[in-house]
């Protein structure tokens, strides 16, 4: 007899989007997120504003999940929640609900790691046209992190390489902000450049060695080519707004993906995929695709799996149950959870 699939809510709490989902097997039956349109006045997120909309969200999130899933609690088996890394606040938010629930349904509790989760949504049934095979390489590019991880297996994952100042999405959005755009102005980059020339404007390119990451010198390349041309045309920042989104998001991409080339050159893993919010990006998705012709097995996961969502956690959150990595009652958030 085929074991029943197991049923379990996911939660997601740790920047600034409320989100819970259903995941039975590995197939997700909803996947609601509430969004927190709060921040954009402040030009990023205020820790204090998310977690208080997190306490009003999180309920009528959950029971949307539900309601959409057509699941009632008692048919959950585990409940499975971000435990960091992420906003304390935020993060708090999440995992108390989770544990109250699980204590009040008497259910197993499993704490999932973000980043570890952004990696597994790769194995939701409908993520991609095919789950990659292990061992594969996963490119993790998200609002906080830039990291080259080495996935082994589910449950064994090594990080070979990863940025030493921001992050591939906070370069995005501090470049976004430099022009005027509101935050977060990653996608709204993605959207302009569209319509510009991607070498219209050339930045400093990063000297870093091994597979790390640096976007800080960029960030200051950029402010100083923007502060340069605006003595000839002060109106530069809307007037080649196209071309300044295509250069920059040029940039970011060009350096993502030669850090990306050496890992598969040194570790001989041609199976390459992406994983968090950047992983939406148009370029980047487009040149990781291109590398087909080279011989790599690529795989992008849809969109509303890339940012943030609890649909991952959940799928995270199945692999650790059945490995039987739960958590007990005493467990709590933790923002700097280590991998
Ligand atoms: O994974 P995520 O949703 O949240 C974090 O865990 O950080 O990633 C959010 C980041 C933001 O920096 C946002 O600007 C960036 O992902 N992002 C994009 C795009 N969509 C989201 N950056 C570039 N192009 C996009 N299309
Ligand atoms: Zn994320």
């Amino acid at each position: 007899m085929t074991a029943k699939p197991k049923i379990i809510l996911g939660i997601e709490s740790s920047c600034d989007d409320t989100s819970a989902a259903i995941l039975v097997g590995n197939e997700i039956r909803a996947n609601i997120i509430a969004g927190q349109a709060v921040h954009e006045q402040y030009g990023g997120v205020v820790p204090e504003l998310a977690s208080r909309a997190h306490q009003e969200n999180i309920i009528p999130v959950v029971q949307t999940a539900l309601q959409t899933a057509q699941i009632s609690l008692s048919d959950l088996d585990a409940i499975a929640f971000t435990q960091g890394p992420g906003l304390m606040g935020s993060l708090t938010v999440g995992t108390s609900f989770a544990k109250a629930l699980a204590l009040a349904l008497d259910v197993p509790l499993v704490g999932v790691h973000h980043m570890k989760a952004h990696i597994l949504a790769h194995f939701i049934a409908d993520a991609s046209d095919a789950s990659p095979t292990f061992p594969f390489l996963c490119l993790t590019v998200s609002g906080g992190h830039t990291q080259i991880v080495r996935v082994n297996d589910a449950l064994d994952m090594q990080v070979i390489g990863s940025t030493i100042d921001d992050a591939a999405g906070e370069a995005f959005d501090k470049a976004a902000k430099m022009l005027g755009l509101p935050y977060p102005g990653g996608p709204l980059i993605d959207q302009y450049a569209q319509l510009g020339d991607p070498n219209a404007f050339e930045f400093a390119k990063p000297q870093i060695k091994d597979l790390d990451f640096s976007f800080s010198g960029l960030k200051t390349s950029i402010l100083y080519t923007l502060q340069a041309a605006e003595k000839e045309n002060p109106n530069l920042r809307q007037d080649k707004r196209n071309d300044l989104c295509a250069s920059i998001q040029n940039s970011i991409v060009s350096i993502l993906m030669a850090k990306l080339d050496k890992a598969v050159k040194q570790t001989g893993i041609q199976t390459v995929v992406i994983a968090g919010g950047v992983s939406a990006n148009s370029e980047l998705r487009k040149r990781l695709l291109a590398q087909k012709d080279k011989g790599w097995k690529v795989s992008i996961p849809k969109m509303s799996y890339c940012t943030d969502n609890a649909a991952m956690i959940a799928m995270a959150g199945s692999f650790y149950l059945a490995a039987g990595h739960t958590v007990g009652q005493d467990t709590a958030a933790d923002p700097r959870l280590k991998w």
